[in-house]
């Protein structure tokens, strides 16, 4: 399998309301594999949107060094956050295709892919509206939807369904494990939600409160579909979260 992303000795401070650094990471080192589902699970504060936008290229303020695979293109990466981010002035269609609009691809074939997305997403009903017409679940759709429009090679989401209903959630869940099968593509999520990071992840990155590290990465070997309340799931729910220091 191929490294996509290479990070060896990653560390970022910021300054704190007093003028004073502080570390936000600490020499991370982590890989991510073409086809990883890659979770990055810990508390609040310890660092995951930070090593997310630094992964994605979002943010190159950073010491330590950080490779991408060869002919790896930053415009092969999507982005799903939590907040919706949806362009209020476009309708939910022409959001979605609007990295497309923005590289001047929007071919027949191209709009027909688009087509297909909001299909599986189940947004068919909804493609001429405005984003605020919309519940948050179907924003955060259509958020995906729109990431998976430029047929990416690395989708970035950064706790994508914290905002939503329990109901909501799951199925998105769901549906998001369906497109990483069918599209093999590769997915980097942050989340701090254990049993989120089990039931998605092939990898998980546990970081723990206030270091700034990564202490350990965990391949998921529970079989798939994961079986959310069998014994093995709990067990391996109660290893990781022994492993967290908050
Ligand atoms: N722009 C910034 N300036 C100063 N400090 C920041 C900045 N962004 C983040 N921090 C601090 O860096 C630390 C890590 O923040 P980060 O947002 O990466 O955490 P997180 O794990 O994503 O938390 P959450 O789960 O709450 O989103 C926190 O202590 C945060 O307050
Ligand atoms: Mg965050």
């Amino acid at each position: 399998m191929s490294i996509l992303i290479n990070q060896k000795n990653i560390s970022k401070t910021y300054k704190d309301f007093h003028g004073r650094q502080f570390h936000a990471l600490r020499e991370v080192n982590l890989e991510v594999e073409e086809g990883d589902f890659f979770m990055l699970l810990g508390p609040s504060g310890c660092g995951k949107s930070t090593l997310l936008r630094i992964m994605s290229g979002l943010d190159s303020n950073f010491t330590g060094s950080q490779k991408y695979m060869e002919g790896l293109d930053k415009k092969e990466f999507g982005f799903v956050f939590q907040q919706f981010a949806l362009l209020p002035w476009l309708t939910v269609e022409e959001n979605i295709s609007i990295g497309l609009i923005a590289k001047g691809n929007l071919t027949k074939e191209k709009k027909n892919e688009v087509s297909e997305i909001i299909k599986s997403l189940g947004l068919e009903k909804v493609a001429t509206e405005y984003p605020k017409e919309l519940s948050g679940g179907m924003k955060q759709r259509v958020g995906i939807a729109r990431a998976l429009a430029i047929n990416p090679k690395i989708i970035f989401l950064d706790e994508p369904f914290s905002a939503l209903d329990s109901f909501t959630a799951k199925i998105l869940r769901q549906e998001l494990l369906t497109m990483w099968k069918e599209k093999k593509i590769t997915i980097v999520m942050v989340t701090h939600n254990t049993e989120e990071a089990l039931q998605l992840g092939s990898k998980i990155g546990i970081m723990s409160s206030h270091l700034g590290k990564i202490d350990e990465i965990i391949v998921n070997t529970l079989p798939q579909p994961r079986e959310l309340r069998s014994q093995e799931f709990f067990k391996m729910v109660d290893k990781i979260e022994s492993l967290i220091k908050i």
